[in-house]
């Protein structure tokens, strides 16, 4: 595919889960409007996040992502967005002890609004309605009237990115990420938690970690980084005309960047080599996921591969493996295999939670948290008996108490799941089966760490 790309040859390749706008002059203003707003992150901050995946490839740090699945605009206060943050540094601390290496945060979050669905209509008390797409394109509520896309929802959708954006960004450099205060939220957790003898055990040795670090005299007041961390946003690329419109120039590399956020990923759904969604991440130079689903060949992967990082430039491409719990044996090998054999750099990270997804016999779409464990650690066994780095994890979750995923410590059942069912798309882990999840990967990190023997410091960075 050595075509010549823009921002907008997109528009020449078939397309999937693409919403048909009624109102063409409309969707035209709300692109070109969208077309002269500033860019919502900086392309220097995509390539620092690139060098940061770099080091995952290499073995050398882990990534955690993890966010809504679907951002809504009826839940956009500064609550939800400091819940959710406060959770995955939790996570992050926990990881970061566990791997005895760098974590890099990226979360599903300021820009993941865009939804692809399984069927493009649902039936609801017996009317057929077309599907809600995601907040940018149509509303939830069930009436013909709401479900059709409306392209201002693309102004509403950036307006709450850039908002959701400034405020992590506040949290991140402005002293909320404290790692002493990170590390009391961790212990409060552990203290609450029904599960408490399991995990105390890590929180007691990052603990002595931290009181040997200040012993000698490295503390967030003599070491102001321990008081800000790196956050990067990420979210699924599908509503291309939105992406189109933040694509930009470099102006100090020359390079064309999405611009709507620092990680931008490809569908399980969308991921057809000679189709738009390839067509528009091949272009831009920010870092690429792609999610790797049971009907991923490995032929198609190396062309996908070859397509979107002909470079092979480590921390362009992020693998997400989202097969199922029981189906990993049977598709991961192959891939990881055929990656490894074409001396391809990429990242390797698991989506636990797109594979496993089942109807509760109460009728809510759910998860439960024993498969979702289940395929986390299936990943790893396949890296470590393939010899190589599982390195990382994607999660739907938020900093809420939901009841969206069945089990976790505080065994959710099914007949819970209404109490406090929230989400506009897919089940979320809640806050404490998030950490939770964290605590027991964490475990699987310190087996990958073992089998790979004692780190050999070569020098000094
Ligand atoms: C998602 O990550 O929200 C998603 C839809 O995943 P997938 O493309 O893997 O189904
Ligand atoms: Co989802």
């Amino acid at each position: 595919m050595s075509e010549r790309w823009s921002p907008s040859s997109w528009r020449d390749k078939p397309i999937e889960q693409s919403p048909v706008y009624p109102d063409h002059a409309a969707l035209g203003a709300a692109e070109a409007q969208l077309a002269s707003f500033p860019p919502l992150v900086f392309a220097g901050e995509a390539r620092k996040l690139k060098r940061q995946l770099a080091k995952v490839a290499a073995g050398e740090a882990f990534l955690l992502q993890g966010g809504d699945c679907a951002e809504a605009f009826a839940e956009h206060s500064a609550d939800n967005i400091r819940d959710f943050f406060r959770v995955l540094l939790q996570m992050a601390v926990v990881l970061t002890y566990a791997a005895a290496s760098p974590v890099v945060k990226v979360g599903r979050v300021a820009g993941q609004f865009a939804k692809p669905r399984s069927s493009p209509t649902e039936v609801i008390d017996g009317v057929e309605l077309p599907i809600y797409r995601g907040d940018i394109v149509n509303g939830t509520e069930p009436t013909p009237e709401a479900r059709i896309p409306d392209p201002r929802r693309q102004l509403e959708a950036y307006r709450q990115s850039a908002a959701t954006l400034n405020l992590l960004r506040a949290f991140a450099n402005g002293g909320y990420a404290n790692l002493d205060f990170v590390h009391q939220w961790m212990l409060g957790f552990v203290k609450e938690s029904p599960q408490s003898g399991r995990y105390r055990e890590v929180a007691d040795r990052i603990a002595e970690a931290l009181d040997f670090m200040r012993a000698c005299g490295i503390d967030p007041e003599s070491h102001p980084e321990l008081k800000t961390t790196d956050f990067f946003t990420s979210h699924e690329a599908l509503l291309l005309g939105y992406e189109q419109a933040l694509t930009r120039v470099d102006s100090t590399t020359g390079d064309w960047y999405a611009t709507s956020g620092h990680m931008i990923w490809i569908g399980d759904r969308t991921r057809q080599l000679d189709h738009a969604h390839v067509e528009y991440a091949r272009g831009v130079k920010n870092p690429v996921g792609l999610k790797c689903g049971p009907s991923l060949k490995p032929d198609d992967l190396m062309r996908l591969i070859e397509t979107l990082d002909p470079d092979n430039e480590p921390g362009r491409l992020t693998l997400i493996a989202r097969f199922g719990a029981d189906k990993v044996f049977d598709h991961l090998p192959a891939l990881v295999r055929a990656v490894k054999a074409e001396g391809r750099s990429v990242v390797w990270s698991c989506d636990p939670m797109h594979g496993n997804t089942i109807k509760s016999a109460s009728g809510y779409k759910t998860r439960p948290f024993e498969r979702i464990l289940q395929e986390a650690r299936a990943f790893f066994e396949v890296h470590r008996a393939e010899g190589t780095y599982a390195g990382g994890i994607h999660v739907e979750m938020t900093g809420k108490n939901v009841t969206e995923c069945t089990g976790g410590a505080r065994a959710i059942s099914d007949s819970d799941l209404h109490d406090r069912y929230h989400t506009h798309c897919d089940p979320r882990l809640n806050a404490e089966q998030a950490i939770e999840l964290a605590f027991l990967v964490a475990e699987e990190l310190k087996k990958e760490r073992l089998a790979r023997g004692p780190r050999q410091v070569i020098a000094a960075e």
